[in-house]
């Protein structure tokens, strides 16, 4: 047996699983129906245990034996190229851990804090119903029912004076499908409730059950802002009567920002809350027709539009759909993401001048999982300042 050969055919296994996972992360972040998508991430998953029952077959025991004596130098052309894209893959390991190690919160980000609610300690109950992957409820050290209610502070030069202390309650992704049950939306809205903010945002994936859409109501129906509550719908909501939907939203006091701009006064100043359901519905914000001057919040259900909102000189961008990447492993950080940036984007607040972004990790998923990566509400306070270091 040579170990040395078997350590880098593992190498290369994982930087194969990498590509593979590569390609799920950007195929999910294209406009593409559900159907389609299922089948594809079928096959794609099922190629990353078959490659090294294959690299064992063709290349370790059989072909050149590099497990049993063999050289590298015995490797027929196609297998050299293929393992050669499997090390740049490899390398992509190494390179995004080193990424999410290296990550530091922007200078606009002037403070954090966090306080945890169990929401079966408060209930008193494991609220977990017979919903689709309702199984991976039952994974150790599952974090579904923790969640992190996080109040965060901005500082943007942008931000005009008089608005400090402005706050807004970021929420997103409630993904109601059955596997949560309504208790758990039920003991999140109450706490909302109790916390005071100007303005509310839902930035996208209500449902994954239509049926479950008579949960709103009850739910994001009962918030209130002085400042209104905004909302744009996801791609889970896409292909679920995202029409009936919006109507919910909208008989229960909630505005549409999809596609729009809505212009709202506030201490002689004027903050513009626009929404974007890109690329999978509607069309962009037309920031073209309202006060140039004003202060530019998006909606994105996805962080992928960052770059078309720097290019509208957007000020704050408020997103979720990656879910902080849901499971975040030792060492190589989050794995999976539905994004064209892979997993740079899963979670977090980020500054690309001029635009500052914070996603959302959610609260929820359509696979009720979470691991080193709780849910999350968030409350946004805006403050005047130069944040640049
Ligand atoms: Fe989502």
């Amino acid at each position: 047996m040579d170990w040395l050969n078997a350590l880098l055919l593992l190498v290369l296994v994982a930087g194969h699983t990498e590509l593979l996972i590569t390609i799920v992360n950007r195929t999910h972040g294209l406009p593409i129906h559900v159907g389609p998508l299922r089948h594809f991430r079928h096959l794609d998953d099922l190629m990353i245990p078959l490659f090294p029952v294959l690299l064992l077959w063709r290349v370790g025991l059989g072909g050149p034996g590099l497990l049993v004596g063999g050289s590298w130098h015995e490797l027929s052309l196609g297998w050299t190229i293929y393992l050669t894209i499997c090390g740049c893959g490899a390398a992509g390991i190494v390179w995004s851990a080193a990424r999410w190690w290296l990550q530091k919160v922007p200078a606009q980000q002037t403070s954090q804090h966090s306080r945890i609610l169990k929401i079966d300690e408060s209930l008193g109950d494991r609220p977990f119903g017979p919903g689709p992957y309702s199984y991976l409820t039952k994974v150790p050290f599952n974090e579904i029912l923790q969640v992190e209610f996080n109040e965060k502070t901005f500082q943007l030069d942008r931000i005009p004076a008089a608005w400090d202390g402005l706050s807004i309650l970021h929420l997103s992704d409630f993904h109601f499908s059955g596997s949560l049950r309504k208790p758990f939306y039920d003991r999140v809205i109450l706490e909302c409730e109790a916390m005071q903010y100007d303005l509310v945002v839902f930035s996208g994936d209500l449902l994954d059950d239509v049926a479950l859409l008579e949960w709103l109501p009850s739910t994001l129906g009962k918030l209130d802002a002085r400042l209104g509550k905004y909302f744009i719908l996801g791609n889970h909501d896409w292909t679920l009567s995202p029409d009936r939907s919006r109507a919910v939203f909208q008989e229960h006091g909630w505005q549409d920002a999809s596609g729009e701009v809505h212009a709202i006064e506030h201490r002689d100043h004027a903050l513009l809350v626009a929404g974007t359901e890109r690329p999978w519905m509607g069309r962009q914000p037309d920031f073209s027709k309202v006060d140039a001057s004003g202060f530019r919040l998006l909606l994105s259900h996805t962080p992928d539009q960052l770059p078309w909102a720097r290019s509208q000189q957007v000020d704050l961008m408020l997103a979720g759909h990656n879910h902080g990447g849901q499971v975040v492993l030792p060492i190589i950080g989050p794995v999976y993401a539905p994004s064209q940036f892979g997993v740079k984007h899963v979670g977090g607040t980020f500054w690309d001048p001029p635009t500052l972004m914070h996603v959302s990790r959610g609260l929820a998923g359509k696979h009720p999982l979470r691991w080193r990566c709780r849910p999350e509400v968030t409350r946004i306070v805006l403050t005047h300042g130069t944040s640049e270091p």
